[in-house]
């Protein structure tokens, strides 16, 4: 038995109202085709294939991205309608060797693996398996017609239907799984005389009914499609619900789950604690442990095991064990905090390693540095990076005593033990167990406060 699946992501989502073609807009961390492909992969099918038309370059490399596999990619240059998106995945070769095909729409991020699974099961030695739910508000929907012992006749489009049939609310999800010579017999028949004039996957049903044509019903969250953008709002809150239920389940604590947002290839370990306002995107992970929030967002950034992040954002950061964050500190890419290593208020890091137990308190921006262990940066020290066309390093030694205000103007080398004085501008580099200090004697004008009074206009 060979088993594909076509997916259909042609279209525009003109409710979108959108540039960007709808399947590739991002919920609750994925693209909605990212999620219909990830629900088909524990199928493990022989062939997956998507059927690509709007901005169909981009859709093709989203679907090879997301597939986590080889994709095949069929074009439908002109949007003929689902029966004529079907027909192109046949008419392209790809399906010849193939017994089954499942079609699943590239806008049903809801979807999961194992109703898909039964619907390949109940197509066995039938025509065609198809999914249907009851909605309260069928509107826009293909209606399901059921004959009177209750098998099902055929589909019938919104705007092809009868007043009467309006009223079923039984509708076509558009997902089916067809036994594939059947499948290719119809299609092949198809005619677009209909009220939009276009190949209706629908009207293969009827005539497939002789040979079996089986429904296999599903709650409506789960199969629904998302068509615009109070939709995907919606189908938002529902997958991240699920995720984390599942992450609870596995012994996260999330206090509040409607405030708390994470990305479908995010890991969270368990004994880790998301307080609320924070945002994981990515490939964010984060061990037992570490306690992330409030209002946090991370994005691409690891996080060690009992790290405290606090008002932070980061973003392809690296937070080591026991390390401390925030509050209002940005972690840019590549800042690397080594364990207990604490990088506080206002404080930005870019592209540098604090070492182990090294503090950098407060109001201080790091970049292109290494530091060592025990060291700590005093408040407001500014490694000077920038000379405004390249960027050069810092390196700074263990158990160094940075004095506060002071600018590391490099390239600059700060040696094991050495201290800088407060605000002090360091051009040279300072060797090891050394004092520098760069700023001038202090003036004192003593009575100066009373000379000023008595010089004042009466
Ligand atoms: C379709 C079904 C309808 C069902 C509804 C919701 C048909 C004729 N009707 O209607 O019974 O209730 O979906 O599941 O099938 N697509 C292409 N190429 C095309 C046209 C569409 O790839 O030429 C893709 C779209 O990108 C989308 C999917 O097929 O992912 C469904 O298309 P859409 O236009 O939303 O179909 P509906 O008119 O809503
Ligand atoms: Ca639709």
């Amino acid at each position: 038995m060979t088993r594909a699946a076509v997916v259909l992501a042609a279209g525009k989502g003109t409710r979108f109202k959108s540039e960007l073609a709808k399947v590739l807009h991002p919920v609750a961390g994925r693209s909605l085709l990212g999620w219909v492909l990830s629900a088909i992969r524990p199928l493990d099918l022989d062939r997956v294939i998507v059927v690509v038309g709007h901005q169909a370059d981009m859709v093709a490399g989203e679907a090879q991205r997301a597939a986590g596999r080889p994709v095949v990619i069929v074009r439908q240059t002109e949007q003929r309608g689902t029966g004529h998106a079907v027909r192109m995945a046949f008419e392209s070769g790809a399906l010849d060797d193939v017994d089954s095909v499942l079609v699943v729409p590239g806008d049903a991020p809801m979807v999961a693996g194992a109703p898909l699974a039964a619907m390949f099961d109940a197509q066995t030695g039938n025509a065609a398996a198809m999914m249907t739910t009851v909605l309260e508000d069928p509107v826009g929907y293909g209606r399901i017609v059921r004959d009177g012992p209750g098998r099902v006749v055929r589909v019938v489009e919104e705007r092809d239907a009868t007043a009467g049939q309006r009223a079923i609310r039984e509708v076509n999800v558009s997902m089916y799984v067809f036994d594939a010579s059947s499948a290719r017999r119809e299609l092949s028949r198809l005619s677009t005389d209909n009220a939009q004039g276009e190949e209706y996957l629908t009207d293969i049903v009827e005539p497939l009914v002789a040979d079996g044509v089986i429904a296999v019903s599903a709650p409506p969250e789960t199969v629904r499609g998302v068509n615009d953008r109070e939709q995907l709002a919606a189908a938002g809150r529902v997958l991240r619900a699920a995720m984390l239920s599942e992450l609870m389940r596995d012994g996260v604590t999330i206090v509040d789950p409607a405030a708390t947002y994470v990305g479908a290839e995010c890991v969270v370990a368990p004994d880790a604690t998301l307080l609320p306002g924070t945002h994981l995107e990515g490939a964010t992970r984060i061990a037992p442990g570490a306690v992330i929030g409030p209002y946090s967002r991370l994005v691409d950034t690891t996080v060690a095991a009992g790290a405290h992040v606090t008002f932070t954002v980061a973003s392809s950061a690296s937070i080591g064990p026991d390390a401390q964050v925030g509050p209002f500190t940005y972690l840019r890419p590549q800042a690397e905090l080594a364990e207990r290593a604490k990088a506080g208020a206002f404080v930005e890091v870019k592209q540098s390693l604090i070492g182990p137990g090294t503090k950098v308190p407060h109001l201080s921006y790091i970049g292109n540095t290494v530091i060592g262990s025990e060291s700590n940066i005093g408040a407001a020290t500014v490694t000077v990076n920038y000379d405004g066309y390249r960027k050069h390093p810092t390196t700074i030694g263990d158990r160094v005593r940075i004095g506060a205000d002071t600018m590391l103007v490099a390239p600059v080398k700060i040696g094991d033990d050495a201290y800088t004085g407060a605000g002090s501008v360091i051009t040279s580099d300072v060797p090891a167990g050394a004092l520098a200090v760069e700023r001038n004697e202090q003036r004192t004008i003593e009575g100066y406060a009373e000379r000023k009074r008595e010089s004042r206009p009466t």
